[in-house]
């Protein structure tokens, strides 16, 4: 054989493969995505218990389990937010699941008030699901010497402690009855983009989220229980102050999405506009992505700059003329 017919075969097999390949993954992609069952949820146990319950997100979520007939243990800081959400789902669901409160301010108790009041509200319950989805976020972007130190405490306690300690107290009963399901709730910001300047030690915070559940998720999932990381990017909530928009569904269309792929990949993006979108931004080198945060989040920083000032503006005018008056 010449070598010309040689380097033709040669590049003609590679062709193939790399060509068999990425259909082998888009094929897949559309199985996953579109096509596979959700598993039946009630097989991990009949309560589910969520954080961050009372708004956005996992206030979706717990509307979404309990249309599976799960009963709901919702866990949040606000008992009057509890209670109207409570009431909600029972409104709506009537007859049909059961719901208890919790009242957890996972920035003010500490590590073992949260381990204990929880461990004695689940005390007897066959607990299934556990969804951490309490979060906090910047109002603004800043510059990290710019953050006070109340929101920094806060963005630690509640995104990293939080978070550690309703699942320290949690997953023994799991590992008792040997099946249960994790679903932390991550961030693009640390999951998809490279960097995340300006609102560093949120971003920082989901990154030590998604660590924690790659590497729990081998520990105990010869133990029967399923722990994964879901990657939301924008959703419009009170978080993200954001309109609904293609690219960004309501929490109740995205908490569709999420509940479809418990029990399957450790990481993953469940809403499909957001997947799409992860697909094309890491596309895109790094270096662009990087010039393009930072950009994005300056004219944000600078737009909240100006909305604080105002606010302090309006607050000493008002004082000062309530001084007068
Ligand atoms: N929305 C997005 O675009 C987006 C994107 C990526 C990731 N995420 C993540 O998704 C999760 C939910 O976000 P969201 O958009 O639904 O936010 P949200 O609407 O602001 O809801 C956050 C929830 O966390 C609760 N929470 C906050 N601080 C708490 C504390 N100290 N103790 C107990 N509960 C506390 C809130 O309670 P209250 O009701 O009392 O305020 C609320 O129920 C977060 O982890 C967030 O990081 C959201």
């Amino acid at each position: 054989m010449e070598w010309q017919d040689f380097f033709l075969a040669a590049t003609t097999t590679l062709g193939f493969i790399t060509i068999c390949k990425s259909l082998i993954h888009f094929l897949n992609y559309i199985w996953v995505m579109f096509l596979r069952p959700s598993k039946n949820l009630k097989q991990y146990g009949s309560w589910v218990i969520i954080t961050g319950s009372t708004d956005g997100i996992g206030k979706a979520m717990a509307f979404e389990f309990a249309s599976k007939g799960l009963n709901i243990l919702l866990v949040g800081r606000n008992p009057l937010k509890l209670e109207s959400t409570s009431k909600e789902i029972i409104d709506k669901h009537f007859g049909n699941v059961e719901v208890k409160c919790v009242v957890l301010d996972l920035r003010k108790n500490c590590g073992e008030e949260i381990m204990k009041k929880l461990e004695d509200a689940i005390y007897g319950l066959d607990v299934g699901i556990l969804v951490n989805c309490a979060g906090m976020a910047y109002p603004y972007a800043r510059y990290f010497h710019e953050v006070d130190l109340d929101l920094m405490n806060s963005i630690i306690k509640v995104n990293v402690e939080g978070l550690t300690w309703v699942t320290k107290a949690v997953i023994p009963s799991m590992i008792k009855k040997k099946k249960g399901a994790i679903i932390n709730i991550g961030s693009g910001s640390n999951a998809v983009l490279p960097s995340y300047p300006l609102v560093t030690l949120y971003a920082a915070s989901k990154a030590y989220l998604t660590m924690f559940s790659a590497s729990i998720n081998l520990e105990y999932k010869k133990q029967g229980i399923d722990i994964q990381c879901q990657v939301p990017l924008a959703v419009s909530t009170k978080m993200t102050r954001t309109k609904e928009s293609l690219f960004v569904p309501s929490p109740y269309a995205y908490s569709q999405a999420c509940t479809r792929w418990i029990g399957y990949e450790k990481l993953v993006v469940p809403f499909f506009l957001h997947s799409l979108q992860s697909y094309f931004v890491m596309a895109i080198p790094d270096v662009f992505l990087d010039y393009y945060t930072l950009h994005n989040f300056l004219y944000w920083r600078k737009r909240g700059l100006i909305k604080d000032s105002q606010t302090k503006g309006l607050q000493a005018s008002t004082s000062q003329f309530n001084q007068q008056s």
